[in-house]
């Protein structure tokens, strides 16, 4: 009985959060739509708006993206960075990277955006940059590979953001699941939050957001 109330509360909370977070954005509105609409993943209006907030509370200047899509979240980071800054997303699809790229002229960021095309295993290791921030979002069971290549390339007092850390809950009903992504990422939430040179935490917001400081 109490777990079904529990539920209920939750559910009533998280629509009347859903209903405070509004979009007044026609640009990123349309993007949602597109989205929606498309069937692309991207991160939901509250995760992205964390991200902007965090890129903008610790200044940062350069932030490195896995995993981009049509440029949701790429938009909020160089919004938050200003004209000085610089985001470096990486991904493998022609058809992501036409679409972000037109989303991009059409936000007037293009010029503070340095699109990476590739897997990002192969192409991290190849950057020459220094980032403030690290945003991981792209396939799920490559998670602990992308913060391993990245991490060297974070500044000490960086930030790490990582998405869909919860799965919808899949990992946390089935402790021993046989499902690759959720597996995966089973693992990679331990790894996560006993990592030497992090500290971090899983929020609730969204599909569960890892969120974590370069300490060593
Ligand atoms: C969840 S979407 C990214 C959403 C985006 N961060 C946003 O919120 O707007 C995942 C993206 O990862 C890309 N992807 C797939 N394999 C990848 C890889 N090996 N390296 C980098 N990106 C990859 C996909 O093409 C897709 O665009």
């Amino acid at each position: 009985m109490k777990a079904s109330v529990d539920a209920i509360l939750q559910a009533v909370q998280a629509e009347y959060l859903d209903r405070l977070t509004t979009q007044s954005d026609p640009l990123l509105l349309e993007m949602e739509s597109y989205g929606a609409e498309h069937r692309v993943p991207s991160a939901d209006r509250e995760v992205a708006r964390f991200i902007e907030i965090t890129a903008r509370a610790i200044k940062a200047k350069r932030a490195l993206e896995v995993g981009m899509a049509i440029g949701y979240t790429t938009i909020h980071l160089a919004r938050a960075m200003g004209q000085d800054g610089l985001v470096v997303p990486v991904d493998p699809s022609d058809e992501m990277i036409e679409a972000a790229s037109r989303y991009f002229e059409r936000a007037a960021i293009s010029d503070r955006v340095r699109i990476e095309r590739g897997p990002a295993l192969q192409v991290i290791p190849k950057l020459n940059d220094t980032f403030d921030l690290i945003f991981i979002d792209a396939l799920k069971y490559e998670y602990e590979g992308y913060l391993e290549v990245a991490l060297p390339k974070l500044r000490h007092g960086g930030v790490v953001i990582v998405d869909n850390l919860l799965w919808g809950g899949e990992v946390a009903s089935d402790p021993a699941s046989s499902d690759r992504d959720t597996a995966a990422l089973q693992k990679f939430n331990e790894h996560f939050m006993r990592h030497p040179q992090l500290l971090a935490l899983v929020l609730s917001i969204g599909d569960g957001l890892g969120y974590a400081v370069k300490i060593g």
